[in-house]
Parts: C-alpha cells; structure tokens; sequence
C-alpha cells in the first residue's frame, strides 16, 4: 500500500465491485472491502485489502466509501442501518439507478451528514482500472475536485455538474445509444449472415461506417440544438426510402425486421410533421412529442 493513496471502502463485491477494488488496489490505496456474501472478499484480501466484518466497520475504515451494489434496494438494505456512521464520509454510489433515485440518495446522504457523488461506470468490469474508460459523476464540483486523484484509479472520471441525477441520465442515454448502435450491427450481421458472410467478415465495415456516423452526429448535434434542419445531405424522405430496401433485403432472407419497422415508423411521424425534406436530426421532433402527447 502507498502511504500517500487515500484509504478507500468498496461496499459490494460483485463482478463490478471487485473490479473497482481491484483497481484501487492496483494503485496502492489502502482499501477496505464488504460484501454480503463475505466469500466474494477473499481474493481481494489476498491482493492486500482488508475485509471488514460488517458495513459499520467498513465504512469507519476510510474517509470515502464506493458502493457498487445491485440496486437501490440492495444499497438501502445496506446502508440503512449504519447511515449514522456515513457522518464526514464521502459516499460515491456506483450503483446503476435513475435519477430521481440519484436525487434521494443524495439528499438521504446529507441528512446524514455525509458528502453525495452519484456515479455511472462506462465499461464492464475487465475495462476498470483502463484510463481510456468513462466513468461519469454528478454531485458537488468541489467534492469531485478533491477526489479525483482516487477516482482516476478507477478510469477517466467525467464530472457532469452538480445535479447529482446526471450520471444517471447521462447513463441512461449513452446506454440506449449502445443497445440501438449493438442491435442495428446485430441485425446487419443476420442479413449478410443469411449469405454465409461471416460477422467477423462485415465487423470491420461497420467499424468504419460507425466511424462515418460519428461525423454525422457532430453535423446535425447544432441542427439539434437551433431547431432547425436543413435537408441540404440527405433528406427524411430520401432515408424512408432507402428503409424500405433494408426491409425488403432483411424479409427476402427470412429475417426479423422489428427494428427497421419501428425506425422507419419514426421516419413516417417525422415526415407526417412536415420534415419529410429535412434532415435526419429533425426525427428529434417527433421523439420530442411522442404521439400520445401531441
Ligand atoms: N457488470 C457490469 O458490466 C456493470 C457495468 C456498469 C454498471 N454496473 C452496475 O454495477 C452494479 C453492480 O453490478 P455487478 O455486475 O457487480 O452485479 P453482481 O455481480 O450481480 O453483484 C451484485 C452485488 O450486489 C449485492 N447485493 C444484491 N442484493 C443485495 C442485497 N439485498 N443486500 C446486499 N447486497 C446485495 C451482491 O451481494 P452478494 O454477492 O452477496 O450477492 C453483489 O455484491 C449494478 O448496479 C450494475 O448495474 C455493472
């Protein structure tokens, strides 16, 4: 251990915990580690840590506790009964949640006299401890600042502001990003797939069109924020018809073609609105105004 790292708490000892207190362990800070199942703690007391018996003693150990459980429930469950000890703490809450939930918890940690930062962690555990990795934190600037030097152990920390439900909607957004970008690679690697083209053969000209897509963001993120959209790349209605030879392809070869039905449906609100010469960006219009809403 290195007498200049800050000593840490890792409160849950799953795939994610582990991972985190591993990194913190890696790079010489003094931790301390709890986990329900108290077996999940022995390889990292082996690398140096030390387990506490109980979350009481945990949490007196250090000046910062990381919790990293399943959910809310489980972090309550937890922390609950000992939140009197979380007193002149700082508590970073890892757990996966939603914002209103990041709000009470923040305001649950100050009623007890404890510091708040709310965390959203951007890789999976193999990726913890990799600088290059997101690790995205909401709460006060100042408690941010004076802790990042511990938290860069984990990855590349990425203050949002002081709103501690940011992480979270921040979480929440990139993640819907990741699930849409996976599962439209998914299902061009289904089509080609049903011409014996192997996914590993088509991955690398997806790589490089996400590459191209990229820069389609950084063109139409300012349409986005002006409210305005001109058609002057290619047009809503030039992309519903090029939808329409996706799910012509996809059916031919026998595969599902829920999702471009659904994106094409997007398509036709837009156009329906009036952006049928726009540009892409302005489907954010309809996404803006579901249907029930309008
Ligand atoms: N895995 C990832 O790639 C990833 C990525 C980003 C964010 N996260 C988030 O990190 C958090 C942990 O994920 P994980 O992958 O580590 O999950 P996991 O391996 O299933 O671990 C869950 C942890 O929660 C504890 N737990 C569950 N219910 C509990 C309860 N009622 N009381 C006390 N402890 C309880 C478990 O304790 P026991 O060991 O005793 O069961 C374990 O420590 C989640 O919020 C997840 O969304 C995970």
């Amino acid at each position: 251990m290195n007498a200049d790292r800050q000593a840490v708490t890792v409160v849950g000892l799953g795939s994610m915990g582990s991972a985190l207190a591993g990194a913190l362990l890696d790079r010489g800070h003094p931790t301390t580690v709890w986990n329900r199942s108290a077996g999940k703690a022995r390889p990292l007391v082996d690398r140096g840590a030390r387990a506490a018996a109980a979350p009481r003693e945990a949490i007196e150990a250090s000046p910062v506790v990381i919790a990293c459980v399943l959910d809310y429930a489980a972090l309550h469950t937890v922390l609950d009964p000992v939140a009197g000890s979380l007193a002149g703490k700082v508590l970073v809450n890892l757990t996966s949640g939603s914002p209103e939930q990041a709000h009470e918890a923040a305001a649950w940690a100050r009623s007890h006299g404890a510091d708040y930062l709310d965390g959203a962690i951007m890789t999976t555990p193999p990726g913890v401890g990799d600088h290059g990795m997101m690790f995205l934190y909401s709460g006060p600037h100042a408690v941010f600042e004076a802790h990042r030097p511990t938290l860069a152990a984990l990855g590349d920390p990425l203050h949002l502001g002081a709103d501690p439900g940011l992480a979270s909607l921040y979480d929440s957004a990139l993640l819907g990003l990741m699930w849409a970008a996976m599962t439209g690679w998914l299902h061009g690697a289904a089509l080609v797939g049903a011409e014996k083209v192997p996914a590993a053969d088509f991955t690398p000209l997806a790589i490089r069109w996400l590459t191209t897509v990229t820069g389609f963001l950084t063109t139409y993120a300012p349409q986005v924020d002006a409210g305005r959209y001109p058609g002057d790349d290619a047009t809503v209605d030039v992309q519903i018809a090029a939808i329409d030879h996706l799910l012509h392809a996809a059916k031919a070869r026998g595969v599902d073609n829920a999702l471009p039905e659904l994106l094409k449906s997007v398509m036709e609100s837009a156009k329906a609105a009036g952006h049928g010469p726009d540009s892409y960006a302005s489907v954010i219009e309809v996404l803006r105004k579901p249907v029930e809403a309008r």
